[in-house]
């Protein structure tokens, strides 16, 4: 029962308290002139990664959950420290942007929770391959993401660079814990969902 609250705390907190970065974010704060299309689709951009980064806390949190073993757990829990960065970087670059939060993250908090929490009942190495494939499909995201991203708006270009960075080292540090090679189903299934979370996202 007591972990029960805990996870409903946890999940309130995510979807209504401002997070707060323990790095200072990417980029300079300075207010940039961006042309109003530019911030537009910035906005839209960076709501699509904050929604990205609500998921990737309940993932963590899901599969911290069920995990097994100590150094597992705690490998999961210094990246799940580091998507709170990312979680606040977004956040704090949406309202630079005047853009605002999916109206869907409650919907994705509890649809990624329930993934992870599957993931690490899966076993270790199960979890671990999850956290490498997830985080090879957020680099692409990314990737794609700074190409559209206007040259103009160099902040979100460098806090999307510096996730980017931290994510790949997510995921290698999964694989080296033991992380296997998730079957082609399960890829496949993966990316169907996050194209739906990126598609929501963006419009609602
Ligand atoms: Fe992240
Ligand atoms: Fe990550």
């Amino acid at each position: 029962m007591d972990r029960i609250i805990g996870e409903i705390d946890k999940a309130i907190k995510v979807l209504t308290v401002p997070a707060q970065s323990a790095r200072a974010p990417a980029g300079s704060p300075d207010p940039e002139t961006l042309p109003d299309a530019d911030r537009r689709t910035s906005a839209r951009l960076m709501r699509v990664n904050h929604a990205g980064e609500v998921a990737a806390q309940a993932l963590y949190q899901g599969q911290a959950l069920t995990a097994r073993n100590q150094t597992v757990k705690a490998a999961l829990q210094q990246s799940a420290a580091e998507e709170t960065d990312h979680l606040a970087w977004c956040e704090q670059r949406l309202r630079e942007l005047q853009g605002r939060t999916s109206l869907l993250n409650p919907l994705w908090y509890v649809g990624s929770f329930a993934i992870g929490a599957l993931a690490g009942a899966l076993g270790d190495r199960a979890s671990l391959g999850f956290v490498t494939e997830t985080e090879a499909q957020v680099e692409s995201h990314l990737r794609g993401h700074l190409d559209r991203l206007s040259p103009r708006d160099s902040r979100s270009r460098a806090i999307l660079e510096q996730m980017q960075h931290d994510e790949i080292r997510h995921g290698e540090n999964a694989a080296a814990l033991g992380g296997m090679a998730l079957p082609l189903p399960a890829s496949l299934a993966m990316r169907a969902v996050s194209k739906l979370m990126t598609n929501g996202s963006y419009w609602i």
